[in-house]
């Protein structure tokens, strides 16, 4: 019998922001835990979260992820991690994979599933979907992400900015994730889209060190932001 592999998703930070489907999941389902940790350092904000809710002596693994622009590196990061996944599938165990947020949104479990499936076809995946970072973020700036007939683009803007233009021609709110690279560059192209009075930054949404901040001016002091932070652009005006 293989065992089955969830994805679960543990919320953006704030451990209250962890549903009770997932705790449920965590306390009764599953007998081995995965959670990405950086490849740079092994703490694991996924693994912190869940804390408190594994039963005692549940096996909980970090798996070091790699951010390299390099494909193959991540590639290679995947696979390994993938087979350790795999192994404990095999031995009969349900396993799960923590993710920030919500597994189905910019998240490394996406990989995990298809390599998994790819495989072992036979084998059951669930997912548990967690709260985003960016209705996190909204809740904590009281800035709605969509309303009446408004239409709302989520962008990665990992490779810089270059998409913005066109998708503000199109989106009413726009959510910038990964703007920890290139925030710079993020800032001109905001300004250039006229739209410098029409964001607001949020980093580290419901952690210490939590930042709202919608002083585009002050923006471009932060230099480069943590890698928790995304912008919510609001075409039609924030709230505040
Ligand atoms: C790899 S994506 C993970 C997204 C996640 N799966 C979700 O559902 O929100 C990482 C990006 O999510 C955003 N993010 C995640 N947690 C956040 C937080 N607590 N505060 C602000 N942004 C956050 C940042 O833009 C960060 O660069």
């Amino acid at each position: 019998m293989l065992g089955k592999l969830y994805g679960i998703g543990v919320g953006p930070g704030d451990p209250e922001l962890l549903t009770i489907k997932a705790v449920k999941v965590l306390r009764e389902e599953v007998q081995h835990v995965f959670a990405a940790s950086s490849s740079k350092n092994d703490y694991s904000l996924a693994r912190s979260i869940v804390n408190g809710h594994l039963p005692a002596g549940t096996p909980v693994d970090q798996l070091a992820f790699s951010m390299s622009n390099n494909a193959e590196t991540r590639e290679g990061a995947w696979q390994t991690n993938c087979e350790s996944i795999i192994e404990v599938m095999r031995q009969g165990k349900n396993a799960a994979f923590l993710t920030l947020g919500d597994p189905l949104t910019f998240s490394t479990f996406i990989y995990i599933m298809r390599k998994v499936r790819a495989q072992l076809p036979e084998a059951a995946i669930k997912v548990i979907p967690g709260i985003t970072s960016f209705q996190a973020a909204a809740a904590c700036a009281n800035e709605p992400l969509a309303e009446g007939d408004e239409a709302m683009t989520i962008l990665s803007m990992a490779k810089g900015g270059r998409r913005l233009k066109e998708a503000a021609e199109l989106s009413d709110n726009l959510v910038l994730m990964k703007t920890y690279k290139r925030f710079p560059e993020i800032l001109s192209q905001i300004r250039e889209e006229g739209l410098d009075k029409h964001c607001c930054f949020v980093s580290r949404c419901g952690l210490e060190g939590e930042i709202v901040e919608r002083d585009f001016e002050k923006l471009a002091e932060i230099g480069q932001p943590h890698y928790l932070s995304l912008m919510i652009i609001k075409r039609n005006g924030l709230e505040k």
